[in-house]
C-alpha cells in the first residue's frame, strides 16, 4: 500500500507543484512506483510543469464520478512515474472529499507513494489531503510571511500527523530574501525536510514543460536526493551539506546567466501553424 504525502503551503507561490514533480521524480527515478495527484482544483499547474497539459482529456474529479477508467485518467510521465489532473472547472466548494478519498483507496495498491499537490492555504481543499496523508510536506520561502503562513499550515494538521518543513527558492546571492540563519530560526532541525536552492536553470525548465528532460547533474536533483532520503528513510543531514548545495546552485545561476544571453537558451518557444492558423509548442513531448 503507498505512502500518501501530502505538500502543503501557507502562502501560494513557493514551489508546492515544483516540489511534487521534483521530488516524485526522484523517488521514481530511484526504482519507486509514484502517482503524482494535483488537487489544486480549478488551479491546477503540475499537468503544465510536467508537459502533460495536451494530454489531460480526463481528471480526478471525473474518475471519482465515474465519467472514465483509471486507465483514461492516470498519465504516464515517464517509467514509474504517473500523473493524476486535478479539475480546472471544479472547485473543492462543489467537489464531494470522500468521492475523492476513494480514488484514492482504488490506486493505493499500485503504488510505492502517492503525492498530493495541494492547493495553498488552509481552505477545503486541504481537509481530504491530510484525511489521506501518512506523512505531510510544509514547503516555505525565505520570506517571513511564507514562515508564518507554513507556521499556521502545521497548526491545522492532525494532532498525530508526521510533517517535515521544506525551504525552498533559496538564493544565497539574493539579499531581498531571509538569510539562511534567519529562516532556519524557529525550525527545529528534526521537522527539516531540506532545504532546495533555486536554481534558475531548472526554474525555466519547469516553466517550459520539460522538468522531466532537466541536466540530472543539476544540483536540485541532489537536493531532492537528500529530501526524499530524510522523509522516506528518516535521514539527517548536518545543515553544512544544505549550505554546500546552496553555494552550488550560486554557482550553476552564475554559469546559467553567462548562457542565457546564447540563442539556446532564449529559443522561441511557440511556431506560428499556418495549416491550423494557431501557435504551436516547439519540442513539446
Ligand atoms: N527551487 C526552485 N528553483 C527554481 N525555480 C523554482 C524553484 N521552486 C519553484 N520554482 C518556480 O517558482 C514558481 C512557483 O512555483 P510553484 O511550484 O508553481 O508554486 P506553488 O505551487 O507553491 O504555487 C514556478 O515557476 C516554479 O517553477
Ligand atoms: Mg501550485
Amino acid at each position: 500500500m503507498a505512502r500518501i504525502i501530502s505538500i502543503l503551503s501557507g502562502k501560494g507561490g513557493v514551489g508546492k507543484t515544483f516540489t511534487t514533480a521534483s521530488l516524485g521524480i526522484t523517488l521514481a527515478r530511484s526504482g519507486l512506483k509514484v502517482l503524482l495527484i494535483d488537487a489544486d482544483m480549478g488551479l491546477r499547474n503540475l499537468d503544465l510543469i510536467l508537459g502533460l497539459e495536451n494530454d489531460c482529456f480526463y481528471h480526478i474529479v471525473d474518475l471519482a464520478e465515474g465519467r472514465c477508467s483509471a486507465k483514461d485518467a492516470i498519465l504516464r510521465v515517464e517509467e514509474n512515474l504517473d500523473f493524476l489532473a486535478a479539475s480546472q472547472k471544479d472547485t473543492w466548494n462543489h467537489i464531494f472529499p470522500a468521492a475523492i478519498e476513494t480514488v484514492l483507496e482504488d490506486v493505493e495498491d499500485d503504488y510505492d507513494f502517492i503525492l498530493i499537490d495541494c492547493p495553498a492555504g488552509i481552505g477545503e481543499g486541504i481537509h481530504f489531503a491530510l484525511t489521506m496523508a501518512d506523512i505531510s510536506l510544509v514547503v516555505e520561502a525565505p520570506s517571513w510571511a511564507s514562515k508564518r503562513n507554513a507556521e499556521k499550515v502545521i497548526s491545522v494538521l492532525p494532532k498525530k500527523m508526521i510533517y517535515y518543513r521544506l525551504l525552498n527558492q533559496f538564493d544565497e546571492t539574493d539579499l531581498s530574501t531571509l538569510s539562511f540563519d534567519e529562516a532556519m530560526e524557529s525550525i527545529d532541525s528534526d521537522m527539516l525536510a531540506g532545504v532546495v536552492p533555486y536554481v534558475k536553470q531548472t526554474g525555466k525548465a519547469a516553466l517550459q514543460g520539460e522538468l522531466v528532460q532537466d541536466d540530472p547533474k543539476h544540483v536540485i536533483w541532489e537536493a531532492f536526493r537528500f529530501v526524499a532520503n530524510t522523509i522516506c528513510k528518516g535521514k539527517e543531514y548536518p545543515l553544512a551539506k544544505w549550505k554546500t548545495l546552496l553555494h552550488a546552485g550560486a554557482e550553476e545561476n552564475k554559469i546559467f546567466e553567462k548562457k542565457s544571453s546564447y540563442k539556446e537558451y532564449n529559443r522561441p518557444r511557440l511556431d506560428w501553424d499556418p495549416r491550423r492558423m494557431a501557435y504551436k509548442w516547439r519540442g513539446r513531448r
